[in-house]
């Protein structure tokens, strides 16, 4: 009887896992602190950048309307969607024996794909304000109100939250017993349905037919719509059409940008490929990035306003 027990004990001691090794990228101290240094700089860029973004939205009253409350939510994402993992992967660069607790792993999916999808409807929902904007300018203040922005921003963040319990109550519950190794920086599904002890084979397809659908139907979506706003940009070609194509580059140039790696990982057949593990980083640091950078920055109505904030803020800082 008490074999029998201490045997199941056993047993249910080694079917849990209660916390995986991470590999890193590399393992040669000149790439480590390259790596340290560039994730480092990016890191605070996009959080500096998107800050800025929301602030200057927010405080602004001029740029209070559909395209730039549009914009301020996607630096919220982009901020939340960096977060995830870099800070993560910038305190464990240096270290020789990279943890992650099995809740930790756990988080660090749910999060990622939460607001991920969540960023993927929303460009989707940034494509449609451009075509509104670009096909239909009449309607513009009608369409795209401000409840029917509110509308858009609910809907994507509940997408997000059950693209990602899907997996994820798929997840939880599986075995874990032997190798718990992750070759990678940070947790992520493919990689970690390898390492439970039981088939996964179902639950891979799971994955794939989940995120790579929504990573690959978003995108063609995205694609078709700003090729069709590109045709009638054209058509009606004028004066206009030159700064409505640089902006629809802009957005061209970010989808592609932030789907491409997604879209290699989730639907790539070769698991043993170490390409993906590099592509992590750009999802991860030069995305989120992106967003002041391309979006923002060029846009001369954002510049103002922006040195218009600065200007009151040195103000105030003078007659206090
Ligand atoms: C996000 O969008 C909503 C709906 O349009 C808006 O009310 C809110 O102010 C936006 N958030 C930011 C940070 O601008």
């Amino acid at each position: 009887m008490l074999i029998l027990v201490s045997e199941a004990m056993g047993r249910l001691n080694h079917s849990v896992v209660s916390e995986f090794v991470l590999l890193g990228l590399t393992d040669s101290w000149e790439t480590q602190s390259l790596l340290f240094i560039f994730s480092l700089l990016f890191y605070f860029a996009s959080m500096t950048g998107n800050l800025v973004i929301v602030l200057t939205v927010t405080l602004d009253a001029h740029l209070h309307s559909s395209m730039y409350f549009l914009l301020a939510n996607l630096s919220v994402i982009d901020m939340g969607f960096c977060s995830i993992t870099a800070p993560k992967m910038i305190c464990d660069i240096f270290k020789k024996h990279k943890t992650i607790s099995f809740r930790g792993c756990m988080t660090q999916i749910f999060f990622s794909h939460a607001v991920g999808g969540t960023e993927m409807v929303w460009l989707m929902a940034m494509a449609f304000d451009r075509y509104v904007a670009i096909c239909k300018p009449l309607h513009y203040l009608t369409i795209m109100s401000p409840r029917v922005c509110l509308c858009f921003l609910v809907t994507s963040w509940i997408i997000g939250l059950i693209h990602s319990l899907v997996q994820l109550a798929f997840v939880v519950n599986l075995p874990f017993c032997g190798p718990n190794v992750f070759d990678s920086f940070y947790c992520d599904l493919p990689r970690l349905l390898r390492l439970a002890c039981t088939n996964t084979q179902e639950l891979e397809f799971m994955v794939t037919v989940n995120s790579g659908l929504i990573s690959v139907g978003s995108f063609v979506l995205l694609v078709i719509s700003y090729i069709f706003i590109l045709l009638t940009v054209q058509k009606h070609s004028s004066g206009g059409s030159s700064k409505a194509l640089s902006a629809l580059s802009a957005h061209v140039t970010v989808v592609i940008l932030f789907f491409g790696p997604l879209m290699f990982f989730y639907t790539w057949p070769f698991p043993t490929s170490h390409l993906d593990k590099y592509l992590a980083i750009f999802d991860a640091f030069v995305t989120p990035f992106l967003n002041p950078v391309i979006y923002t920055f060029r846009n001369k109505d954002m510049k103002v306003a922006m040195r218009r904030l600065c200007s009151h803020l040195v103000f105030y800082r003078k007659i206090s």
